[in-house]
């Protein structure tokens, strides 16, 4: 019976011929190390996402006179609406720390380099999306750190020249936060972005399919073919890799439950604290910080004195990641076999982005200022040294075939 359906199936749909050459016949390199959980873990969180956020707008008011009480309502007396709330905030702090693990993956391994350009160019537009759809979301409870983050980030615009006033009226929809824009936020938050997200992640995985899997040596594993033309180091997606995600997906779903149960405003780095205030345009919080995940922007956008400068930093600290594949001309792609100056240059460019992060959390003084300065330097200096270093760079022999 199944057989037949099946048949019925796909002589009118290519279910089998998709199965195949995604999964049951995608040879994958048999060496993926832990790094390589956070791609299929990604999928997952965006799954959980966007299920977790058809239930909460089933509760939620988009309205600036009913949103924060729409929300306390779905947290006191929507059965189980705490339950998707914290799914739903907990998920967003979770996809930012598995996108950036998998980010670092990419820099680790150069997945980024020849063939895998466009892997990462809709991989950098997967992130700018996914910051658009942060951002929008973090508006909506509509309490004091929604309404002022909103107003300072949007302010932003207004440094751009010429058209920076008007462009800023056009975002918000008025003259200052207000229903109009909570309203935009939520047409965009709850149907444009997702369709915009899971457009580039089908791209994304069918760029990585169309050119095979990089993994930690480095190696194309389609340079040694058995007589079938299948590569002896790859392995089918479909059994091997489906159930060691499996183990990836409990052990992530383990801690995603720890923060969700026990520690749901991250101790008011994922939630903060001023957001369980209703929002008051007339009374501004004493410290504006983003949530955790925009910090590092966040801080270089600070640590620059003047307004449109320190937009032009902020946005060139994420537009430069966009060129990697090019600033990087080293031909060896692991970091297994380059050179001791990359392997420090990533090391000190992976701490300097943690430690950005946290200085834009701290109150502003001069000493923050200061080693923000410093921080923003090494930010950007991680790049040069990558594209001065990179070209004739003192590598080791890269291995014909993958080492475990
Ligand atoms: C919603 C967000 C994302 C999802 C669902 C996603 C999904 C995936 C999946 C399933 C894979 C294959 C499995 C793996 O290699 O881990 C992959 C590979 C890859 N992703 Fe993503 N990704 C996302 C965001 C990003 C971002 C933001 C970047 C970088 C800017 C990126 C860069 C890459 C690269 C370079 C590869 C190839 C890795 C390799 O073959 O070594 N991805 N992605």
């Amino acid at each position: 019976m199944g057989n037949k359906l099946l048949g019925w199936v796909d002589d009118r749909f290519p279910l089998m011929k998709m199965w195949n050459e995604h999964l049951a016949e995608y040879y994958t390199p048999k060496n993926f190390n832990f790094w390589y959980f956070f791609g299929s873990l990604a999928l997952l969180v965006l799954v959980i996402q966007i299920v977790s956020g058809i239930f909460l707008t089933m509760h939620y008011k988009p309205d600036g006179e009913l949103a924060f009480a729409s929300v306390e309502y779905i947290m006191r007396d929507v059965p189980y609406g705490w339950l998707i709330r914290y799914i739903h905030s907990t998920g967003a702090t979770a996809f930012f720390i598995v996108v950036y693990l998998h980010m670092f993956r990419g820099l680790m391994y150069g997945s980024y380099k020849k063939p895998r350009e466009l892997i990462w160019l809709f991989g950098m537009f997967i992130y700018l999306a996914l910051m658009a759809e942060a951002f929008m979301g973090y508006l909506l409870p509509w309490g004091q750190m929604s309404y002022w983050g909103a107003q300072v980030i949007i302010s932003l615009f207004s440094a751009i020249p010429v058209i920076g006033d008007d462009l800023t009226l056009w975002i918000r929809g008025d003259f200052v936060i207000s229903d109009a824009t909570l309203n935009r936020f939520f047409a965009l938050h709850v149907i444009a972005l997702p369709f915009v997200i899971v457009f580039l992640v089908v791209a994304h995985i069918l760029a990585l399919h169309e050119v095979g899997s990089n993994n930690p040596d480095g190696v194309e594993i389609k340079k040694n073919k058995d007589s079938n033309g299948i590569p002896l180091d790859g392995i089918p997606f479909h059994p091997y890799y489906t159930v060691k995600d499996i183990v990836g997906v409990v052990v992530f779903l383990f801690f995603f439950s720890v923060v969700m149960f026990y520690f749901p405003d991250g101790g008011g780095y994922f939630l903060e604290h001023a957001n369980f205030i209703a929002s008051d345009p007339l009374k501004t919080p004493e410290h504006i910080a983003p949530v955790w995940y925009f910090t590092p922007f966040y801080a270089i956008l600070r640590a620059v004195p003047d307004k449109l400068m320190g937009v032009g930093a902020m946005g060139a600290a994420i537009v430069v990641l966009f060129f990697l594949p090019w600033i990087d001309r080293c031909k060896v792609k692991s970091i297994r076999y380059r050179s001791g100056i990359y392997k420090i240059n990533l090391v000190v460019f992976a701490v300097t982005f943690v430690v950005l992060g946290w200085l834009a959390m701290q109150p502003v003084t001069d000493t923050i200022t200061n080693l923000s300065r410093l921080f923003t330097f090494l930010y950007f200096a991680f790049f040069g040294v990558l594209f001065v270093t990179s070209k004739n760079e003192n590598t080791k022999p890269v291995p014909d075939r993958v080492t475990s």
